[in-house]
Order: structure tokens, then sequence, then C-alpha cells
């Protein structure tokens, strides 16, 4: 059969499915850029500069059981989450990074054509997901602050509103949205994911509220604080009730034991990694400043452990190119709500001074 043959039988609606603009890996720049791979400073998807916990890597070396599939009634993990949230296992289910838990809400709540209501600009997974699940999408624009405009929330609602997604602090405007927004979303009735990825940077969360709240979700992950975002685990705290129908349509074995023994090590070893968030939070208060005093770059304040800068000269993509040349990976941004904008992940304090200086020479092109 030609290749043409089989395409038509590919999902109308994929065809011009367009994917997701995923982050690029360091190995793939070998020779392209003029550092070697070792020395690229990647500040391009919120990852960890100091990586994961020494005792997470002295675990993973002495573990003996790959062999053994997971317990896919994941109770170990969950036990331990419970110890770390405070929030009753029964309540919690992990997933191979939190994007897997956002894909089975889609698939739990959503039907082709039902609406999905996403606060832009905002994490691109949701959108990504929403697609996938052949989902209409009604965007609620935020406002010029980032902040999400919850009258207009509650005007885009319809009968077809089947799940509203909020992400705090956001990515990529690392906006915090106030907990009295928050519950005056939840206060309408639908289902609400309040996407908590970048938690541990500020210690605010809606997770004492889960099961109290018949429609409350609240998302975390490792891939952030604990710096195993290539280990792809994450999780969720949801109603009794749906946090039942997610363990049985989950694909069983979705958190390896890998990933399992990491992150339950990673909760041991909290202080530890703590430490290493609030350098990368008082890090990222210094490169604030600094990126305000290029002149050329706008920061936006952030509670994450990112900054979103528009450029106010040049283009954002001309810079993130040439940054990229010198080994200096970050994300751009040129969209209608996100025009000519660079989102900076913080790095080790060496690595910013890199960053800053890169950006200084670029500025004095400009
Ligand atoms: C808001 C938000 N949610 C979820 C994720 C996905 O994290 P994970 O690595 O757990 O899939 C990210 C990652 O960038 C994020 O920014």
């Amino acid at each position: 059969m030609s290749e043409e043959g089989i395409e038509k039988f590919v999902r109308p609606d994929l065809k011009s499915f367009g994917g997701y603009a995923a982050s690029k890996a360091p190995e793939t720049l070998k020779g392209k850029v003029s550092v070697s791979v070792e020395e690229i400073i990647k500040l391009d998807a919120n990852e960890n500069p100091y990586g994961c916990s020494p005792k997470v890597k002295k675990a993973i070396s002495d573990y003996t059981g790959i062999h053994v599939y997971p317990d896919s009634g994941q109770q170990e993990l969950r036990r331990c989450l419970q110890d770390y949230t405070g929030v009753p296992m029964e309540h919690i289910v992990a997933s191979a990074g939190s994007d897997q838990l956002i894909d089975l809400l889609m698939r739990l709540f959503v039907s082709k054509g039902d609406e999905v209501i996403n606060c832009i600009p905002t994490f691109a997974m949701f959108q990504f997901f929403i697609n996938l699940a052949e989902g209409t999408t009604v965007n609620v624009q935020r406002d010029e602050n980032f902040m999400v405009d919850v009258e207009a929330l509650k005007k885009a609602i319809t009968p077809r509103t089947k799940l509203i997604l909020l992400a705090t602090p956001n990515n990529p405007t690392g906006t915090i949205m106030p907990k009295k927004d928050i519950l005056e979303v939840l206060d309408i009735g639908l289902p609400t994911l309040v996407d908590e990825a970048y938690f541990e940077f500020t210690g605010e969360t809606m997770a004492p509220l889960v099961g109290r709240y018949k429609n409350l979700m609240v998302l975390r992950t490792f891939s952030k604080w604990a710096g195993l975002a290539g280990l792809r685990i994450g999780y969720g705290m949801f109603p009794v009730e749906i946090a039942n129908y997610l363990l049985r349509i989950k694909e069983p074995y979705c958190v390896n034991v890998i990933a399992q023994l990491a992150a339950i090590e990673s909760v041991k070893d909290k202080d530890y990694l703590m430490e290493k968030v609030k350098i990368i939070s008082s890090e990222r208060d210094n490169l604030f400043g600094l990126l305000k005093q290029t002149g050329w770059l706008k920061p936006f304040p952030s509670k994450a452990n990112f900054i979103l800068c528009a450029v106010l000269k040049g283009r954002a993509r001309d810079v993130q190119q040439k940054l990229e040349e010198m080994g200096i990976l970050v994300r751009y941004f040129d969209t209608p709500l996100l025009k000519d904008s660079l989102r900076i992940s913080v790095g080790k304090p060496e690595e910013n001074k890199l960053l800053v200086q890169a950006l200084n020479k670029i500025g004095e092109a400009l």
C-alpha cells in the first residue's frame, strides 16, 4: 500500500495537528553551536539546574528491580505523596509527568466539541491536549498584568463547558492567581484544574481544599523543584470519585519503577531540595534586576523558576538564535499575545552571569 493509501485511515482532525514545539535536547546541537554539548547552558525548559537529590542517584544505582512491573495502584508512592502534601492518598494519582494527567483529564471529561476554558497566554500543552481530545478551546484572555479575568471567564461559560484550566504560577508569565479568584472560579461548580507545577517556588496551594470542593483538582510535578524532568513523574489531587476514574483509565504502569523510587527519595530529601529552590528563587530576583538593567528587555515579575521578558529592541527570535549560537538556550514566543518575548529559566549563579554577559553583548549590537 502506498503512503497516501494508508494516510486516508488517519483521523481527519489529526492531519493538521501541529504538535508541540518542545525544548531542544543539547545533544542535537552538537557542532551547531560555539561550545561543546557539555558546556551548553540550558535555560529553555524550566528544569532544575542543580539536578536531583544525591539520595535519588544513590537509590537508582542500588536498585535491582527493573525487571518487575511497577505497582499499578501506586500504593507506596501515593502514601509518600500523602505525607508530603497532607492530602489523603485516596485523592492522589501519579503519572508519567503531570502532562499525562492533563491528557487523562481531557479523556475523562471532554468529548468531541465539548468546551474547555483556557486562560491565555498559558502553558501550551493545555491547548495540545484539548486538540488531541477534539475539544473546543474557549480562550479567555488574561489582562495586561497576565492575571486571569474572572468576569470574562464566567461570561465564557456555556452549557458545553466541561473543564476550566488554571495554572498558578502560570507558565510562561510567572503570575500567581490569588486564592480568592480561584475560589470564585470554583464556585461556578465546573471541573477546575489548578496546575501548581511550580508550587514549591511559592508555597501557595489549593491542596488543603481538595475533597472539600467536589470540582477542585490540583496538579503537581517533580520536574521542577525535584530535578526529575527526564524521569517523567507528576501527580494530582482530586475528589475521590475522580481519582478512582483516573486510576481506572490510566495506563496501568504509567509511572515506572525508577521514577517512583526517585519521587519517594526526593520527598525524603526535601530539605536538601528546598534549599536549592530557595537559591533559585533568590537568583530569580537577582536576574530580574539584571535583565531590567539591560534597558532593552522588560522582565515581568515571576513567582516561578523562570522570567518572561518582552524584547523592546530587535526581535526575540534573533536574540534567541544568537544566544543559542553562544551555547545558551532560552525560549522565545512571537504569538499575538506574546509578541517578541523570551522566557528564561533561572540557572545557577554562574550560568545567569554568562547569560547576562551574552545579552549585554547582543544588546551592544542592537
Ligand atoms: C504549568 C505547567 N504544567 C505542567 C507542566 C508539565 O510538567 P511535567 O514535566 O510534569 O509533565 C509544565 C512544564 O513545563 C508546566 O509549566
